[in-house]
């Protein structure tokens, strides 16, 4: 079974190709560094060993030359230049472009290196000599936040410790616990992962011969870009050009500015030349952006029946070296009030503590809508230890506990409105997809042999469509989206919008919208972005959020452009324009099914007879969406294990999302399949660790790990209609779904295999050795 669409309508719903997907497969696609112009040259980034050292001395002499190469620059220069210090999205926080005075991560940019050609930037960038003075490395969030060592001296107040963020009734769910017949705690750790994506991240800066910056980069928010960098340059935002084309993934790495970008237009203004920079695989993993690290000590209470009384999360985030979130400005801790799930729990209190570390800094959106990922593995994990504690099976826990169809919209003690849902109805459908009582009854059999078979759940619920205004900022700028859709006048037209696909297939799924409000061909619909010349001003893709407000923003575009064309049918109807109804994807005298017009007929007389009317099709709109939506889904998985080496078998996974109207039932499944891969990875493989002494282990792909189709396991998907009522088309974000709600089922599932040992939980990655080591009886945390 597959992802389906609920009725049959005219582009809505249809499996549609994707339009993108020939340039991609025939190796046409144009990202940036296919991008050469004449004169171009290149830039490397000298980086530090150290993960804490003051610097002494930097000396560019044997770098200059290397021939080829042209220029070096280093953090003293940018700072006379006033670029010392980049803002982070964050709002909170600043980030060293490069290092002055002192580096405060391995891998840190410490001097950028412009030349003729890659190869001698890369050179110059070896032979830049530094002198470095090793300082005490803090390695994680707990050393940090005794103040021992104070990484930045910088700031005003010299702790390590970032913020405090609270929410939620913290003496009502003390007593709440305190009075529950039932309580668990578990500390639970999402491992630093990093979203990897296949290209990783970089820019050509050139100043045009009207000295106007022509900026290409992998951005996932060109806009914001835009505005940032005229903040931080002082260039004039006219006088920017930001373009971000085709892009190989981007999963939230793409969001901050990185001081590479910001070298490359100094280089470029400096030399007079356009400068190009592309980082390598390893300065991927090791500078830019890494996602997850909270270490959350999670508590349910419930009552003999196992009603859940009160929950409490107590989180110590681990930020590195600077606050490089990409949050929107109320929320530091991004939307980790999500934490309370799909239950309906009376009480709540979470708290996050970020802590500055030697570490590459992020903290970014991994697939995921600010911290949701987190919250979501907290809350089902912790489900699964209570289920444990009260001897109940998961299932049962979750069916007793779910917010009822009837209490939406639901205000959770958290602070949130969910806006729809019907988690019963998702849950019955995946246990009888994935046939429940026969595995549970395999299983039976299986343990009475000795055999490790286990059966995860997870029933998560996610906070996407960042964000209404009221609530939502980035630096200040306010998280809604836009569309401005022309229709020429044979029937055709574009869309373009605020948002920026990175393999989300929104040149195929925009265009569906379109075709669907007024009746048009979704192929002769072309759909442009990440030209900020071009499209309208937007926020960008990540967090899910480009169907639930850029999506929003294209289907009330296209229906100020169907206004537009009611009068327009009137004049050709030759009736008032009261008399005039739009059926069956046509204009129609009301009552007169004899008397239509097409869309097509009423485009081409916008330009040929209008009529009374003010020539041309087309409509713009910034939309600001009331509320957030909520999608959900129950995921299954099966795992057997080796009881001899600790190998996991996924035998059967299931996802069963609701996402509200699906757009597109195969660009959704392929969503759903990319995202449950990632889960998996990160699941069983994945994690950025740090040794002691603040050295990364996993910068290159051998050490951390991709999954190839080898490993990948089948993935089976279904999904219920349940639609978003504040939505104009009722859809909800699904993107990042199968990232934020698999990890929890995996790992459910292996502790549930191990649970006859006495296994009560197991930190990702869970590997080999872990599932061996809990097999003999040993420590797995
Ligand atoms: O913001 P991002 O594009 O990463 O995530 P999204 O809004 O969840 O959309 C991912 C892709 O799935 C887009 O091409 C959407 O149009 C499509 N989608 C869909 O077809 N139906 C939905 N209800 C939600 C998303």
């Amino acid at each position: 079974m597959s992802i389906e669409a609920t009725e049959e309508r005219h582009a809505l719903g249809h499996r549609m190709k994707r339009k993108e997907d020939p340039r991609f497969l025939q190796g046409q696609g144009r990202y940036v560094d296919d991008i050469a112009m004449p004169g171009m040259l290149f830039a490397a980034i000298a980086r530090s060993p150290y993960p804490h050292a003051t610097i002494k001395n930097i000396d560019i002499s044997e770098a200059m030359k290397v021939p080829g190469v042209k220029a070096v620059i280093t953090g003293k220069d940018l700072e006379a230049a006033g670029l010392g210090w980049l803002p982070t999205f964050h709002g909170y926080d600043k980030q060293m472009v490069l290092a002055i005075g002192k580096v405060l991560f391995q891998y840190q940019e410490v001097a950028a290196v412009f030349a003729e050609t890659r190869g001698a930037a890369e050179d110059g960038a070896e032979a830049v000599q530094v002198e470095y003075e090793p300082l005490p490395v803090v390695a994680d969030p707990f050393t940090s936040r005794k103040d021992e060592v104070i990484l930045r001296p910088d700031r005003e107040q010299k702790t390590n410790h970032i913020y405090h963020w609270e929410v939620g009734d913290k003496d009502g769910t003390a007593r709440a616990l305190e009075s529950s017949a039932k309580r668990v705690s578990q500390r639970i750790w999402f491992q630093r992962c990093h979203p990897a994506p296949l290209e990783p991240c970089g820019c050509v800066a050139h100043f045009d011969a009207m000295g106007r910056l022509q900026f290409y980069v992998t951005s996932q928010a060109p806009h914001v870009y835009r505005t940032a960098l005229a903040l931080v340059t002082g260039i004039p935002e006219d006088k920017i050009h930001v373009v971000s084309p085709d892009i190989g993934g981007g999963f939230g790495n793409k969001v901050p500015v990185y001081p590479g970008y910001v070298c490359a237009i100094v280089g470029a203004l400096k030399l007079g030349r356009p400068v190009k920079w592309i980082e390598t695989r390893t300065e991927n993993l090791t500078s830019t952006g890494f996602a997850r690290d909270y270490h959350m000590d999670v508590e349910l209470g419930a009552d003999r029946n196992g009603r859940l009384t009160a929950l409490r999360v107590s989180t110590a985030a681990d930020h590195g070296a600077f606050d490089a979130a990409a949050d929107p400005t109320k929320y530091p801790a991004g939307m980790f009030g999500v934490v309370t799930g799909s239950y309906d729990i009376p009480v709540a209190h979470a708290e996050v503590d970020a802590y500055f570390t030697n570490k590459a800094p992020g903290g970014i959106a991994y697939r995921c809508s600010f911290r949701v990922t987190e919250a979501s593995y907290a809350i089902e994990r912790a489900m699964d230890v209570l289920a444990d504690e009260l001897g109940l099976d998961a299932v049962e826990l979750r069916r007793r506990n779910f917010i009822k169809k009837e209490q939406f919209p639901y205000p959770s003690a958290l602070g949130f409105t969910y806006d729809s849902g019907d988690y019963h109805q998702t849950l019955d459908k995946a246990l009888e997809m994935i046939g429940y009582q026969d595995l549970l009854k395999e299983q039976a059999e299986k343990r009475a042999r000795g055999e490790l078979m286990g059966i995860g759940i997870s029933t998560f619920t996610e906070v996407v469509g960042a964000g209404p205004s009221k609530h939502f900022d980035i630096l200040g700028i306010k998280m809604f989206d836009s569309a401005e859709i022309r229709i020429h006048p044979t029937g055709a037209g574009f869309v373009r919008a605020g948002t920026k696909s990175q393999g989300q297939g929104h040149e195929t799924t925009w265009a569906q919208i379109v075709a669907e409000e007024l009746g048009l061909d979704p192929q002769t619909i072309m759909v442009e972005e990440g030209d900020t010349d071009t499209a309208p001003y937007g926020l960008g893709t990540y967090a899910s959020r480009s169907t639930p407000v850029a999506g929003a923003a294209i289907a009330v575009a296209a229906r100020r452009v169907r206004e537009k064309a009611r009068k327009i049918a009137a004049h050709l109807l030759e009736v008032g324009e009261a008399d005039v109804e739009w059926k069956d994807y046509k204009f129609q005298v009301k009552g007169v099914p004899a008397k239509t017009v097409t869309m097509k007929e009423v485009a081409f007389a916008a330009y040929t007879n209008p009529g009374p009317n003010e020539p041309g099709l087309e409509a713009t709109n910034y939309y600001d969406p009331p509320n957030m939506t909520f999608p959900y889904g129950t995921y299954i998985a099966v795992v057997d294990i080796d009881r001899e080496t600790g190998e996991v078998k996924v035998r059967r996974f299931l996802a069963v999302d609701d996402c509200g109207t699906v757009i597109n039932p195969l660009v959704v499944e392929g969503q759903i399949h990319g995202g449950l891969t990632e889960g998996f990875a990160i699941a069983f493989m994945q994690e950025i660790q740090y040794d002691r002494d603040g050295n990364n282990l996993n910068t290159n792909f051998t050490d951390y790990l991709v999954p190839t189709s080898l490993e990948t396991p089948h993935w089976e998907t279904g999904n219920t209609v349940t639609p978003s009522p504040h939505h104009p088309i009722g859809a909800k974000g699904v993107g990042e779904s199968p990232n934020v709600g698999s990890p929890a089922a995996f790992v459910n599932a292996v502790v549930d295999a191990l649970a006859p040992l006495g296994v009560r939980h197991i930190e990702m990655p869970v590997t080999r050795e872990k599932v061996w080591r809990a097999i003999q009886g040993g420590n797995v945390a």
